[in-house]
């Protein structure tokens, strides 16, 4: 993950000249470097003429706002965009488009099963969005109220986003593959009134129970008043009633129109729970109109969106990912966008480019770890699909490695499509690192250059200073407020301060390494906390730890991310076991984590020890269970802090011999 990408000889890609060709596609909006370059330096020179500008293009404001921009810059956490200004998510998503374009495609749902999909206008998801949103008020849902959403990847998901937002009250996605403990604590954290989701959920074949894993989870909830329940495959579940509801029957009784609840610019529009480095994950909060602004620019000029286009994200609406590049972003920009239920291997690893073919979409947006798998696989999967519509082919989530990138631009692009590689994070909300597809020349493995109103810095990790100029390395932070950016941690604004803008007096801190090379470009390097990437999932060691001493055999746990070549990096996981408990199979301590967490955070390996490498003050020296994993046992460093150094060979035995 952290491979020294500047020593290495990077072949630089132009931009594919198809692209720039006026006869087989769109004119780009922004097709010279000159051009990005231009409006970038007025993005950070004057912010406020910038984002002024472009927040009366891309949204509808039921009133105007004033000012643009104000707040303590990074102080305090206080910064507030169009203050005065006020609208509705859902209007600026759906009403205005369907308002004159009734007829164009909102969303194509691409069902787990093959060959069934659906195509809904705009005027359909006006009047769906407006069924649901009624009966949420009817329940008693009004603005500012937390409803929680635990939904597989159905149209209706989208329907919910955007019913909660009609009435202002802010949507709580759970991710889908979530256990029922983790989806307990998130309804409790942010108190949700509510609960959306379905039966059950299919996915690659298989199905989930996410009725029955809501039934668990809501047990100890007492602020859930009702699960509203979707018929997605319509097995037998459990149902109580009055508590549950089906959403058939509830949604048949209400009018297709309801107003939609204008809000303030800075009101909040959802929480998305995140792993930080320490145990307990954070709310995320995003407020209206900044993040709504965000999602539709970076839409419209990364993915160089025009009107005919059919645009497809290939995440999960839990993250998010799926929450701007799936729902807002598209939406916002009157798009179409591809809901895709199933994975990239069912039935077959073709499953991709058969969606591609069959929808002729435009754009693709996946992550590395997809595109390293499909690789795996060969080329034959890929070549007897006409992909030929495309344009634009993206990356997101980690760090790309150069053998995958080049796989994705000529296997799947053709080498006529630009390869862009998003960089960014569910505190962003939007993306903030990336190349524009008709301006910027590619390095396979670098996110490139920032994107507008982004003002990115190096800074040293000990002194905290700017590391200036070219060929830096350090740390990434980023110098003004962006209107996307999250305003707080839910009930925790401390935290916000703490993890965001404390580190670094002035900057807000990423929490990723980052270099950059000789011409200026930007190479994310990975997480420089205690946060792993597993699959593009972001997973804390702290949190998996928790889970693991939660079992009642574990003593102590050490959890690290090691380097896996599918998945970028992978969990493994150190336990030594209480007195008596040395019958303890690691199985059970997997199943533990998939209870607490889900099953992606699940250790692919666990070692039970007799003790852990510590600290005279008793901290865990993971940095040592890190290299004796890698097999970099000879390089152990510093270990004069080390308490109990006759520890190491017999770890060093444990890890060679299983
Ligand atoms: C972390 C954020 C927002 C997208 C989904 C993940 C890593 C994300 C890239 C990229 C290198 C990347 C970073 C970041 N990351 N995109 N293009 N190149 N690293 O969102 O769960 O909030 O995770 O994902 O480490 O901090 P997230």
């Amino acid at each position: 993950m952290s491979t020294d990408h500047m020593n290495i000889d990077i072949h630089t890609y132009q931009v594919p000249s198809r692209l720039l060709d006026s006869k087989k596609c769109p004119k780009p909006h922004i097709d010279a470097i000159e051009k990005y370059k231009q409006l970038y330096e007025e993005s950070i020179k004057d912010p406020q003429t910038f984002w002024g500008r472009t927040a009366k293009e891309l949204l509808h404001w039921h009133k105007p706002f004033e000012t643009v921009l104000t707040g303590s810059g990074f102080e305090y956490g206080d910064v507030a965009w169009f203050r005065e200004g006020e609208l509705n998510a859902s209007y600026n998503c759906v009403d205005r488009h369907a308002l004159v374009n009734p007829k164009k495609t909102a969303i194509i749902y691409e069902a787990d099963e093959p060959g069934n999909s659906r195509h809904i206008t705009y005027e359909e998801l006006l009047r769906d969005v407006c069924r649901l949103a009624i009966t949420l008020k009817e329940l008693g849902i009004k603005k500012g109220d937390t409803v929680a959403i635990y939904m597989p990847m159905v149209p209706e998901a989208v329907v919910a986003f955007l019913a909660c937002a009609r009435l202002g009250a802010v949507h709580s996605v759970v991710f889908a593959g979530f256990s029922s403990d983790a989806l307990r604590d998130r309804i409790q954290d942010a108190s949700s009134r509510l609960v959306i989701t379905s039966d059950e959920g299919m996915r690659g074949g298989k199905t989930i129970s996410t009725k029955k894993i809501v039934d668990d989870a809501v047990k100890d909830c007492p602020t859930i008043e009702h699960v509203l329940v979707f018929r997605r495959t319509g097995s037998d579940v459990p149902f109580s009633a009055p508590r549950d509801l089906w959403w058939h029957e509830e949604i048949e009784k209400h009018r297709p129109y309801c107003p939609p609840e204008i809000v303030n610019a800075e009101d909040p529009l959802f929480l998305l729970y995140t792993s930080g480095s320490t145990g307990k994950p954070k709310g995320v909060l995003h407020t209206t109109a900044g993040y709504l602004l965000g999602a539709a620019i970076t839409f419209k000029y990364v993915f160089d969106y025009h009107e005919n286009d059919i645009y497809g994200c290939m995440a999960d609406i839990g993250w998010i990912t799926g929450h701007t590049y799936i729902i807002y972003g598209p939406l916002l920009n009157g798009g179409t966008t591809v809901l895709f239920e199933s994975t990239p291997v069912y039935p077959t690893p073709s499953r991709y480019w058969e969606v591609v073919a069959k929808h002729k979409i435009t754009q693709f947006y996946t992550a590395p770890t997809a595109i390293r798998l499909l690789r795996r696989y060969g080329n034959d999967y890929v070549k007897d699909h006409d992909l030929s519509s495309l344009r634009i082919i993206g990356s997101v989530g980690e760090p790309i490695n150069p053998e995958a990138w080049e796989w994705y631009y000529e296997v799947v692009g053709r080498k006529e499509c630009t390869v862009v590689d998003t960089y960014w994070q569910t505190e962003t909300g939007s993306i903030i690192i990336t190349p524009l597809p008709g301006a910027t020349a590619t390095k396979p493995g670098s996110a490139t250059f920032p994107f507008f109103g982004i003002d990115p810095v190096i800074l040293d990790p000990t002194t905290g200073e700017e590391i200036k100029g070219n060929n830096a390395e350090g740390v990434l932070a980023v110098r003004q407020p962006w209107p996307s950016m999250a305003r707080t941690v839910y009930k925790n604004h401390h935290r916000y301060l703490d993890t965001y803008l404390k580190p670094f007096k002035g900057y807000y801190f990423t929490g990723d390494g980052v270099g950059r090379d000789n011409d200026g470009y930007y190479w994310i390097r990975g997480r420089v906390d205690d946060v792993i990437n597993v699959s593009g999932h972001r997973l804390s060691t702290a949190e998996i730890e928790s889970a693991l001493i939660l079992h009642h055999a574990v003593a102590e746990a050490a959890v690290i991310g090691v380097a896996d070549e599918l998945t970028g990096q992978c969990v493994h996981a150190f336990a030594t076991l209480k007195p008596n408990e040395e019958k303890t199979d690691v199985k059970d301590l997997i199943l533990q984590v998939r209870k607490v967490i889900g099953p992606f955070a699940a250790p692919r390996k666990i070692y039970i020890v007799n003790d852990l490498p510590k600290t005279r003050s008793g901290k865990i020296m993971r940095r040592i269970l890190r290299k004796i994993v890698s097999g970099e046992a000879d390089q152990l460093g510093d270990l004069s802090t080390i308490n109990n150094p006759s520890i190491i060979p017999v770890l060093i035995e444990k890890v060679k011999s299983s």
